[in-house]
């Protein structure tokens, strides 16, 4: 089935999907099969003078390729090691794919997006035998003190899904959707190195559907940030990230309708966080259920005052009728940092927070302590009723562990992050992202 309706086929998708589908009936991913654009045309990029041999530039190749393909085919970059030297912007495009079976690597030194793709529909990229790759090197700016181009951007693109490749050591952020509608992105791994400004992947647009990825970074797993909404990201693994998180949310945010489900997050500085700085608009209608953390600086984090951004216009984005549900596991020190920290506007009181079945204990220690400020709804330090108004803060003391919190490890945990001096290897793709769930889609190639 390769055209999914979120109107007509919800019983194709998780449970999670159909909480999200309401009004929208828009199909997502591809609309033409892949096999049907290989039938259509092949234009290989080795036709337009690209050589498998990590040194020639194969970025004016990929270009001739795509607009050779762009009307209807697959722009094939065989098995081998192509460099990058000068980056490409695909504009236009529908019907068309891009099979990654090869390895792209970075040799250019320039700003920007290595591969920016725009005003596009109907486009896949993918790795046919699932071992394609991009590799930005990023640690020879990394261990400069300094951040290179960003790895892979899509701006206006409807219809479409990326999967079954790696991104590798972005010299700046790995991926960007932005913009984009009614797309996928699945069975990939996203690894770069223990830095902040590596995000694996942020987000905006509607209809997106995530899952089934493994990040390692040292900031944003899987962000989505504003506008957005009919957003679905479930069963991924943040395997010493930053952990996932909403924002950075400003003036005019409007997010609505988003829903992470099985997310699973070692060593990050989050399990999942919102973060604004003043601003206005809301985020309502948010679930965030079936969440396992360990090792985690925060886990359940609103932070409204969050001064890495700079303070926004407004009395502060509205926090509406988000569930927290199912978190279990550790955090790394509860009594330095609450593991359910909810702090919102003053000016601005969250509204509507249910946080239900939270069970997590500290790692040191043998107290922790949950925090609530100017936040209403249900469970926990929240304050109920229907005032809304400032309240300030208050808190509560555990010193003994919550019932139910033991939740199980992946396997091949990191004990250490990745450096940013050294090459990071190419990694394969996992099979699975969460503990005991299955990805929803089968790897592209079995053999
Ligand atoms: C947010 O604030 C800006 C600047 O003050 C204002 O122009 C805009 O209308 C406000 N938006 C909302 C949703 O309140
Ligand atoms: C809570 O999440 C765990 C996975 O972390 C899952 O096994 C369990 O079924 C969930 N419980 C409920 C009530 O959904
Ligand atoms: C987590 O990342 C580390 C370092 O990249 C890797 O060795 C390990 O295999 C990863 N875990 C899984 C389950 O992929």
């Amino acid at each position: 089935m390769q055209v999914k309706n979120l109107l007509f086929s919800l019983g194709y998708f998780s449970v999670a999907w159909a909480q999200l589908a309401d009004t929208s009936d828009y199909p997502i991913g591809p609309l033409t099969s892949s096999a049907a654009k290989w039938a259509a045309k092949i234009c290989d990029i080795t036709n337009y003078g690209a050589v498998a041999d990590g040194e020639t530039d194969a970025g004016p190749a990929i270009l001739d390729a795509f607009n050779d393909c762009a009307s209807g085919g697959v722009v094939n970059i065989p098995l081998g090691t192509f460099a990058l030297a000068t980056w490409v912007t695909l504009s236009g495009g529908n019907a068309w794919a891009i099979n990654l079976e090869g390895i792209i690597v970075r040799t250019g030194t320039a700003g920007g997006n290595m591969i920016y793709i725009e005003h596009s529909t109907d486009f896949e990229i993918y790795s046919s035998r699932g071992e394609g790759a991009i590799q930005g090197y990023g640690y020879e700016f990394l261990s400069q003190g300094e951040y290179g181009p960003r790895l892979l951007r899509l701006y206006d693109v409807t219809n479409f899904a990326i999967h079954d490749i790696a991104l590798v050591d972005s010299p700046a952020f790995h991926l960007t959707l932005d913009t984009c509608n009614q797309g996928e992105v699945y069975n990939m791994i996203i690894r770069g190195a223990n830095e902040g400004g590596l995000d694996g992947i942020d987000l905006w647009g509607f209809d997106i559907w995530v899952h089934d990825v493994e990040v390692t970074n040292k900031d944003e797993c899987v962000t989505v940030k504003s506008p957005a909404n009919h957003i679905l990201v479930e069963d991924i693994y943040c395997n010493w990230s930053g952990g996932c998180s909403m924002g950075s949310l400003g003036t005019d945010t409007d997010i609505t309708k988003v829903v992470y489900n099985n997310i699973y997050t070692v060593n990050s500085n989050q399990m999942f966080m919102f973060k604004s700085n003043g601003g206005n608009g809301s985020v309502t209608d948010v679930t965030l259920q079936n969440f396992i953390g360990h090792e985690n600086a925060y886990s359940l984090y609103i932070d409204a005052y969050w001064t890495e951004e700079t303070l926004a216009a407004g009395d502060g984005v509205l926090y509406n009728s988000i569930t927290f549900s199912n978190w279990t596991g550790t955090c790394a020190d509860g009594a330095q940092r609450a593991p359910l920290y909810v702090w919102c506007p003053s000016t601005q009181p969250c509204t509507n927070i249910v946080i239900e079945d939270f069970a997590m204990w500290t790692e040191s220690g043998s107290t922790e302590y949950y925090k609530c400020a100017d936040a209403w709804g249900s469970g926990y330090c929240l304050h109920g009723g229907t005032e809304h108004t400032e309240y300030g803060t208050v808190t509560s003391t555990l010193t003994s562990a919550p019932s139910g919190y033991s939740a199980p490890t992946m396997p091949g945990q990191l004990t250490a992050g990745l450096g940013i001096s050294t090459s990071i290897a190419i990694p394969t793709v996992p099979t699975t992202f969460f503990p005991g769930a299955t990805p929803a889609t089968a790897r592209v190639y079995s053999g």
